[in-house]
């Protein structure tokens, strides 16, 4: 991660993603806890990962920033959570390594309250020949180290679970991917008797 984030512009999709989040705040696939710097005070940061290793160098890593995190070891795609938990749910380049991505942003999605947002920083396919040239070239080799897909297409991913959302922008040849996803506001009760 720290070589890549060397000729990609890794951080600046981190601390659009973990920048803007407020509130209660959840993030899926947590790994190192490489975006704990990236996030504000004032939140109440609740992180899950698939790996109880991943989660004990986030802790360190917690300890280390003097950050309070609630890390518990959870499965993205069954979150141990009850809808509209948390205002924002982040996820940082870990679409990538789930199987069925797409539960797992259906799960982000009913846990987050209504008013509240999906902050979504993924890799996919480039946007060009030479980028798909490449991530197909480098994909059997990414994927037996790292279980990870270079060619998922994260707008496809949250059409799949049926999740609108936006992509705001995309780098490095539409190599790294930044979608927004916004729950409306509930709808006021409709008035007694009408
Ligand atoms: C490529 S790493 C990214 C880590 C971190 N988000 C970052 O940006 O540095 C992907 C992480 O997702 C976790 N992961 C994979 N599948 C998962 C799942 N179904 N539920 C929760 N975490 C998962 C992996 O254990 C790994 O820590």
């Amino acid at each position: 991660m720290r070589i890549t984030s060397r000729f990609f512009d890794i951080d600046g999709g981190r601390r659009w993603a973990c920048g803007g989040a407020t509130g209660h705040v959840l993030e899926i696939g947590v790994g190192t806890g490489y975006n704990l710097p990236f996030y504000p005070g004032g939140i109440d940061l609740t992180a899950i990962d698939l790996t109880p290793e991943m989660l004990d160098r986030a802790r360190a890593r917690a300890a280390a920033l003097h950050r309070t995190v609630q890390m518990q070891e959870a499965d993205a795609t069954r979150l141990p959570f009850a809808d509209a938990s948390f205002n924002t749910v982040v996820s940082t380049l870990t679409l990538c390594t789930i199987p069925r991505p797409e539960e797992a942003v259906r799960e982000a999605w009913r846990v987050c309250r209504p008013g509240g947002e999906l902050r979504f920083f993924e890799h996919g396919r480039g946007n060009d020949r030479f980028s798909v040239f490449i991530e197909r070239l480098l994909e059997p080799l990414a994927f037996r180290l790292e279980a990870d897909r270079l060619l998922l297409e994260p707008d496809r991913v949250f059409a799949e679970a049926g999740v609108p959302a936006t992509v705001v922008k995309r780098t490095n040849r539409g190599v790294f991917w930044r979608l927004l996803s916004r729950r409306p506001d509930a709808e006021p009760p409709s008035p007694a008797g009408r």
